[in-house]
């Protein structure tokens, strides 16, 4: 047997482990409420990890300024944990929308406590967020998570009003991805960048990486929402399909499918109504149309975008980490 080796984000974690592990302190600082409720959820979602990704990105969009240091400016601390509190969030809102059960390998906030309660619970941490990035004294940054928050909630919006709709255009759901997902990725590393002074043409760059990296991730976990497992993803794979959301593997089927295939996707994805067996023909109807390979395939163009967009940092140590974690967010399973 061979062992593949694949990419991971550990040069990322690795060259920014000293930085993150006060960004956990201030996140956990942070979370707490004279209303044990509110901890307590919070902490079940947070304490379960997850990848950290976006707090990871915007430390490195400082770094990608300061070159390698330690960060002594506690700014950047504030806005990473800000990050990824508006992340928590949105999650727990989603869990909500999607009535989804596991998250990060977990009983979903919604699952335990309620739907109220993760809603209200979401709403603290935004709250919180903000607290955070006005803490950071930078109207500027302020100005772009506070967009990007509301780009995020287009997005969800946007995708709930497609759901159910198998012949929707490519390009509306390029727009919620976008808005869920990526914009969030661009924000987190370009205003790590702009807090601590960087150029415009630095920030827009990192944006730019941002954006494609985001894009490629929700692509990637669309995808993996047709071949993954608990096991691997800490979630549940198939939900996409039982809650008729349109993803990019779902578009490519239906427009290459026949007359009878489309019906199986507006009986099922459109109207709601799922047999036994449902989903595994879906997953075969996928394959067959090679919709899933062509996602990913699609994924990695985005990531070599975002590469691209690396050519504005000097420093190569980090340069390679976030080309790393460009290949990472292609390969992924979890
Ligand atoms: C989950 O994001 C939501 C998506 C954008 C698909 P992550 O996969 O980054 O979640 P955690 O934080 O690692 O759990
Ligand atoms: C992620 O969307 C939620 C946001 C980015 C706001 P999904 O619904 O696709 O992600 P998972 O699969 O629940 O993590
Ligand atoms: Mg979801
Ligand atoms: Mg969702």
């Amino acid at each position: 047997m061979t062992t593949e080796k694949r990419p991971t984000i550990e040069a990322l974690t690795a060259l920014l482990a000293d930085d993150m592990t006060q960004v956990n302190q201030v996140i956990l600082d942070r979370m707490g409420s004279d209303v044990p409720m509110i901890p307590q959820l919070a902490n079940h979602l947070i304490a379960a990890g997850g990848k950290r990704m976006r707090p990871l990105l915007c430390l490195a969009g400082a770094y990608a300024h300061l070159g390698k240091q330690t960060i002594t400016d506690s700014r950047v601390l504030l806005l990473s944990a800000a990050v990824e509190f508006i992340h928590n969030a949105t999650l727990l809102h989603d869990d909500v929308i999607d009535e989804s059960d596991k998250r990060r390998g977990r009983d979903t906030a919604n699952a335990l406590w309620g739907n109220e309660a993760s809603v209200l619970v979401g709403d603290f941490l935004f709250a919180r967020a903000f607290e955070l990035m006005v803490e950071t004294d930078d109207i500027g940054v302020l100005g772009m998570l506070s967009s990007a928050s509301a780009r995020i909630t287009e997005g969800e919006v946007k995708q709930m009003t497609m759901a159910g709709k198998p012949d929707s255009p490519l390009q509306d759901y390029l727009d919620v991805i976008t808005g869920k997902t990526a914009i969030l990725f661009a924000a987190a590393i370009s205003s790590g960048a702009r807090v601590v002074g960087a150029d415009a043409k630095l920030v827009d760059a990192l944006h730019n990486y941002g954006l494609a990296l985001g894009m490629a991730f929700q692509i990637v976990d669309d995808a993996l929402d047709y071949r993954s497992d608990l096991a691997e993803m800490g979630k549940n794979s198939g939900d996409d399909f039982m809650d008729g959301k349109i993803t990019m593997p779902v578009i490519y089927a239906f427009e290459d499918g026949t007359e009878e295939e489309r019906a199986f996707w507006m009986r099922t994805i459109g109207e709601g109504v799922i047999e036994e067996g449902d989903f595994e023909k879906a997953v075969t109807l996928l394959e067959s149309h090679k919709a899933i390979d062509r996602a990913l395939s699609s994924a990695r163009t985005y990531a070599e975008d975002a590469i691209s967009s690396l050519e504005a940092i000097s420093d190569d140590v980090l340069k390679s980490a976030l080309t790393d974690a460009a290949y990472y967010t292609v390969a992924r399973t979890l």
